[in-house]
């Protein structure tokens, strides 16, 4: 973007507090934040006054399915889902074909980005080769294009093998993101194992095969000084695990989800769009990650966007795909049940959904004095029920779907660019 771009009168929201103000941008990048910035002739000007400016949101964690996968969400649609969400930076999970284990692997995906993508996107590599769990990728080749390493989709089973791939981590200073699941504990199980499945006859997913591989990480990130970082926490146990790593001062961090923070297995319906993995857990483990958000055991809010078609999402509880869709509410749940219900700040918000995504994975822009002018405006007012008929994103199946919300991102912005506008 060239020349100059200005929000005028908006309610400037970041982590150390709200003020009322104009934001200048020039040349994609911030220049001012609050004061009063006088228009010159040729000004790109825009009243945001009653609406809420912030750093454009990161996700470090979005399904956007291409290559490979191009039916469930193509990075069009799935970046264009962001954009409108106010994301501005998403990091896009490797279980792909071909999977991003080299730099020829990943050079369809970024060629896709380049091509079509409306907000950043910055892939993971994977850690193992075609994610299959033995041969550690050749990390120091790809780290100039990646945001971190994950197999995510499944969890690296064989203890040896992720202490080889965190020794090569912590060698090439990069971080391991790890999707946790000991897969000889699933027993075909499809939602929590807990009080529902328990009444309703389905087969559950245990907690532990979610906090044992948590508990092992943390033991090799410990061994091996690798940074690491726990995916999609879920259960009481892995916020607690993460606690003490923390405690000892290992550089260990962890994210969950809107839907974690917001429901529990006693809210599952026989649905599709209540289907995903790690499962929505108990009302105790639900609390504990509330917990994790408030003291900053869990530092980040991430949605684990997982679009899949109408038909595999059609099958109920026990036959549908496992995922649903998170970009276009994640804003407005996040505010709705955390922030207007008084359980986190706005400010704490903006931490766990912008800038402690950009510190922990190294991602640039937001709104800073001297940053690439990655920039959401919020009205924090409108109110609505999710309607997933309006998603741009190709997935439809949210648990969400007909819940009363508040807030949605009206302007989004990337390098100064407006990537997105609501119609007035
Ligand atoms: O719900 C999920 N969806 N969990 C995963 O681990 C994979 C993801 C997907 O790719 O659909
Ligand atoms: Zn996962
Ligand atoms: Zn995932």
């Amino acid at each position: 973007m060239t020349g100059r771009l200005i929000l005028k009168g908006g309610t400037i929201c970041r982590a150390s507090g709200s003020e009322v103000g104009d934001v200048l941008v020039e040349n994609g990048v911030v220049r001012q934040i609050g004061g009063t910035v006088e228009p010159k002739d040729g000004d790109e000007v825009y009243d945001v006054a009653g609406k809420c400016v912030m750093s454009g949101l990161v996700d470090v964690h979005v399904h956007l399915r291409e290559p490979g996968f191009s039916y469930k969400e193509t990075i069009e649609s799935g970046t264009k889902a962001a954009a409108r969400g106010g994301f501005t930076t998403v990091c896009s999970m490797p279980n792909l074909n071909p999977a991003p284990d080299t730099l020829d692997n990943l050079s369809e995906q970024l060629r896709l980005i380049r091509e079509s993508a409306v907000v950043k996107v910055i892939p993971y590599g994977t850690i193992t080769e075609r994610r299959a769990g033995s041969q550690v990728v050749d990390m120091a080749a790809m780290k100039p294009y990646v945001a971190a390493f994950t197999d995510d989709g499944s969890g690296v089973q064989a203890e040896g093998v992720m202490e080889l791939a965190m020794q090569k981590a912590a060698e090439n200073d990069v971080l391991i993101a790890a999707h946790c699941e000991v897969e000889s504990l699933l027993h075909g199980g499809c939602i929590h194992d807990g009080e529902f499945a328990a009444q309703n006859g389905f087969k559950g997913i245990c907690s532990e095969s979610e906090w044992r591989e948590v508990e092992r990480d943390i033991e090799l990130a410990e061994k091996t000084g690798c940074r690491f970082h726990v995916c999609h926490v879920s259960t009481k146990e892995s916020v607690e695990l993460v606690r003490k790593a923390k405690e000892r001062g290992l550089p260990v961090t962890c994210e969950t989800g809107p839907h974690y923070l917001t429901m529990c297995d006693m809210d599952l319906k026989d649905e599709g769009r209540f289907k995903m993995n790690p499962p929505l857990r108990s009302a105790f483990d639900r609390a504990a990650l509330i917990a994790g958000i408030k003291d900053g055991t869990v530092e980040i809010i991430a949605t684990d966007h997982a679009p899949h078609s109408a038909e595999e999402k059609s099958r109920g509880l026990v036959g549908s795909a496992m995922g649903v869709v998170g970009l276009e509410t994640s804003f407005a749940v996040v505010y709705s049940r955390l922030v207007k219900t008084g359980v986190i700040t706005m400010e704490r918000m903006v931490e766990l959904m912008a800038d402690n995504p950009r510190r922990i994975f190294g991602l640039e822009g937001g709104l800073e004095v001297g940053a690439a002018a990655d920039i959401a405006v919020f009205d924090t007012e409108v109110q609505y029920k999710v309607n997933p008929e309006e998603f741009v994103s190709m997935g439809k199946s949210t648990p969400f779907e007909g819940w009363d919300v508040q807030g949605c991102a009206v302007m989004t912005l990337v390098n100064g660019e407006v990537v997105y506008k609501a119609e007035a």
